[in-house]
């Protein structure tokens, strides 16, 4: 298939940090584009964060605006899109999988067009290799032009080339566009975009841009409209939302920011994710003191060894880590703190590893995502000697988790006993006649109970028993 290249990535130019401010888009529909899809479905994969997940919801908005409707089945859609992760290489080869399998369907299905976009596409190899040896594929674009997507539809429609648009640059903010919230009473809310941190061994900077914060009063309003609908929780969004304003040059932070949305009504506002070294005392006071902010935080560690801190460019060491956290339990005795943990950095020695199974002991998580080390083209991390044989790394893998689970077991077992709030998502997995949602501890909660009109809203459930994955209880008459 021939290709029309809008643009195409670049890591040299996405490393590039400028002082310009960037650009506040709000979304206006080009009246050109406005029927492009009635009569036509679409259907969209989404892998990764819950930053993409965000996005999808966004993609799902535009397209229902301009008349797609949404498939059940992606291989009988007629536009199917791959929002795609590029954080570890095992996020890719999933993608790589779901690929062939469109490509057996699209040889039966021409007219179906294939998009990919997301975090992939930022990278010039990935990009490559989409283009070279998934020639079936009609669509590419990136993080930064996601809301262009009726315009790269009409493209491909009208051109019937393949369409490659990934822009490399700082990136911009766009406001005013539709979307298309999977829940009616639980929501996302992105505060911030982009990440100026450069762990050594992470692909994000590259592939989401400079930290762009957007301004408080859109925020505001968006949590007050939800309100306004009947949502009781949101989760901020961002890479690292503790530095959020730090780019506006104002004088107002992410705890700030909290005092104002605990004034909004929203009962329950979580946050994901932090960086240690930006979360302030104004954040840690504002959990103490705001009623709708839930006692939870994912705080990632990565690692409890300062060297291997040192060079993965965390910039904080063990104690200030523990300091903080300290501090935090302090203000908020009963919270509940998750992290990640990344085993096998290259040069990681045994001694090293064990100083990050302390400071879990430490730390009291009560659950982590745990990951092995994967090599990212284009990160300083890719460059560095790694002599630790895959096995060795399994192996602290399986250790760290162990001592994890502990932590999850730990977590749900203090609860029981006790009468938790639990915001009903639906039918529980656990069994027939049961219900389940997280308790303001995010700790996942089922309870017997088939009354449906429940989801939704805030029960109150007594824990009889406590699991390493999930809590049960009884529901409470009232
Ligand atoms: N290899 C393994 N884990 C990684 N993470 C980010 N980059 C890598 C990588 N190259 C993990 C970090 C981060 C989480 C979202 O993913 O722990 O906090
Ligand atoms: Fe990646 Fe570090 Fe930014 Fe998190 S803070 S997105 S790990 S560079």
């Amino acid at each position: 298939m021939k290709s029309t290249k809008l643009s195409m990535p670049s890591l040299k130019d996405a490393r590039k940090r400028s002082k310009e401010a960037f650009e506040t888009i709000r979304y206006k529909l080009n009246d050109n584009y406005k029927n492009i899809g009635d009569g036509k479905t679409y259907y969209i994969y989404t892998y990764g964060c819950q930053g993409n997940e965000a996005d999808s919801e966004m993609m799902s908005g535009i397209l229902e605006g301009v008349g797609y409707k949404r498939a059940v089945d992606p291989m009988k859609s007629d536009v199917v899109i791959l929002n795609t992760c590029a954080i570890r290489d095992n996020a890719e080869q999933r993608i790589w999988g779901v690929l062939g399998q469109l490509k057996g369907r699209k040889r039966e299905k021409p007219n179906m067009v294939v998009g990919i976009c997301g975090c992939m596409p930022q990278e010039e190899n990935a990009t490559k290799k989409l283009i070279e040896s998934y020639n079936f594929i009609d669509l590419v674009f990136g993080t930064h032009n996601r809301h262009r997507l009726p315009e790269l539809l009409a493209k491909v429609y009208e051109t019937k080339t393949k369409v490659i648009e990934v822009l490399s640059s700082q990136g911009n903010i766009i406001e005013d566009y539709p979307t298309h919230r999977e829940s009616s009473y639980k929501a996302w809310v992105n505060i911030m975009f982009g990440c100026d941190e450069f762990c050594t061994y992470c692909i994000v900077p590259y592939t989401r841009g400079k930290e762009r914060s957007r301004a408080k009063e859109d925020i505001i309003a968006e949590v007050k409209n939800l309100v306004s609908k009947g949502y009781k929780e949101i989760t901020l969004l961002g890479q690292n939302v503790n530095a959020y304003g730090k780019d506006l040059g104002i004088d107002y932070t992410f705890g700030d920011l909290l005092y104002d949305l605990d004034k909004t009504g929203i009962e329950r506002i979580r946050y994901t994710t932090s960086h240690p070294r930006d979360l302030d005392l104004k954040t840690m006071q504002a959990m103490h003191d705001c009623k709708s902010v839930m006692p939870q935080l994912h705080l990632p560690v990565q690692s409890g060894d300062n060297r291997v801190l040192k060079i993965m460019n965390r910039k904080y060491t063990h104690e200030e880590y523990m300091e903080k956290i300290n501090k935090l339990y302090e203000l908020v005795p009963d919270l509940s703190l998750t992290t990640d943990i990344i085993v096998g950095f290259p040069g990681e020695t045994e001694e090293e590893f064990q100083h990050t199974l302390d400071l879990v002991k430490e730390a009291r998580f009560e659950g982590a995502f745990t990951f092995i080390y994967s090599p990212r083209e284009g990160t300083p991390a890719a460059k560095m000697e790694d002599h630790t044989p895959m096995e060795e790394k399994h192996d602290r893998l399986n250790r760290l988790i162990s001592l994890v689970n502990e932590g999850y077991l730990r977590g749900h077992e203090r609860f029981v006993g006790q009468v938790v709030e639990v915001l009903v998502d639906g039918e529980s997995k656990n069994g027939e006649g049961m219900m389940c949602g997280y308790s303001k501890h995010l700790k996942l909660t089922h309870f017997k109970s088939d009354d449906m009109s429940l989801v939704g809203k805030i029960v109150k459930v007594k824990v009889t028993e406590a699991k390493t994955w999930f809590m049960i209880g009884e529901l409470c008459e009232d």
